[in-house]
């Protein structure tokens, strides 16, 4: 019998700005994180220690982890693809991180460089170092409901993945939709296997809303059993390696959502819809928050 509390892991201030092509300064994204932290989100993805060369927005990573409030409570979790990251990460003091690979071999490949099992190789003493120094591990698996590059992904790739992840020692696997193609009986059915070998406790969804699936993706998740959802404020993001990717859904519509159905989130919508209102002001966008437009129209 699951419970009623969903807890979302907001991404906005990593994916959501990991692929802006105008660079934000420092201080703002240290605002954002900030402003985030007294929403009552528990789960806060800072920033991503991976090569400033493949990612320029986030070249500053020190600088905004370093900067920003650590709230009691709320944990500030870092992508890091290597042990160069982690120690990157480590310096300034994260204490929660992520790493990070596919089920599609192409997608690996333009993402990080490298084939599935070469990241998976690459990861282990990542996590080794990572148990010894006590710092908590979360696991993305990308492209779980179909690639840019090879188009189709077998659920059987997205389970292997997930569950060799898992015994790594990952205490969370993420599933992505990286370029949101998927449709709900999909998400279902590929949630549905990843569950019977990683507890659907440990398990979490993160869908990008390309094809303006996302929320009808994340109820089907939520009826599978999934109490952890990946969202992003205002609905930016994407990846730069995953060609036509847009946002992630945004966190505002899935607070909405999850509250209208009478579940919980810790999160006081008014003041993310406040904070998505800004955030799409700093990036001169409109917000792609169906409830920020809405509660923010003139
Ligand atoms: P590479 O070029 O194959 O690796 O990149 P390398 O080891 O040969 O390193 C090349 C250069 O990068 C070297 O510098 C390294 O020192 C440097 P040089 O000698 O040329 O001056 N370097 C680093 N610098 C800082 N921090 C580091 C680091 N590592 C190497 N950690 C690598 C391999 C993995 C590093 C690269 O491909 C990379 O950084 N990729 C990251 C791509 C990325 O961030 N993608 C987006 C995140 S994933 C995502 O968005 C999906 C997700 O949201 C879920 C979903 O939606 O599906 C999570
Ligand atoms: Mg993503």
């Amino acid at each position: 019998n699951p419970s009623n509390h969903v807890r979302i892991v907001e991404v906005g201030a990593r994916d959501g700005l990991q692929n802006e092509k105008t660079l934000l300064p420092a201080d703002v994204k240290i605002a954002l994180i900030d402003r985030l932290s007294s929403t009552g989100l528990q789960t806060i993805e800072a920033t991503s220690f991976v090569s400033p060369k493949w990612v320029p927005q986030l070249a500053d990573a020190a600088e905004v982890f370093r900067g920003i409030r650590k709230v009691p409570g709320v944990s500030y979790p870092v992508l890091v693809p290597n042990l160069q990251g982690y120690r990157r990460a480590r310096e300034v003091g994260a204490t929660d991180i992520a790493v990070f690979t596919a089920a599609s071999e192409a997608f690996n490949r333009k993402n990080i460089n490298a084939s599935i099992d070469e990241s998976i190789e690459r990861f282990i003493p990542v996590i080794e170092q990572a148990r010894a120094d006590r710092v908590k591990v979360r696991g993305y698996v990308s492209t779980v409901l179909g690639c840019p590059y090879q188009g189709e992904v077998p659920v059987a790739d997205v389970v292997r993945v997930a569950r060799r992840m898992y015994e790594l020692g990952c205490h969370e696997i993420s599933l992505g939709d990286t370029i949101g193609v998927g449709t709900p009986a999909e998400a279902r059915a590929m949630l549905h296997a990843v569950a019977q070998e990683v507890p659907m406790a440990a398990l979490a969804v993160h869908f990008h809303d390309t094809y303006g699936q996302a929320l009808a993706n994340i109820l089907a998740c939520l009826e599978e059993g999934v109490r952890v959802v990946d969202s992003a404020v205002s609905g930016t993001g994407g990846c730069p390696y995953a060609k036509g990717a847009t946002g992630n859904v945004a966190s505002e519509d899935v607070v909405y959502m999850l509250h209208g159905m009478g579940m919980s989130t810790g999160v006081d919508l008014d003041l993310l819809v406040a904070v998505g209102a800004w955030l799409a002001a700093q990036l001169h966008k409109d917000t792609a928050s169906r409830v920020t437009r809405a509660r923010t129209a003139p």
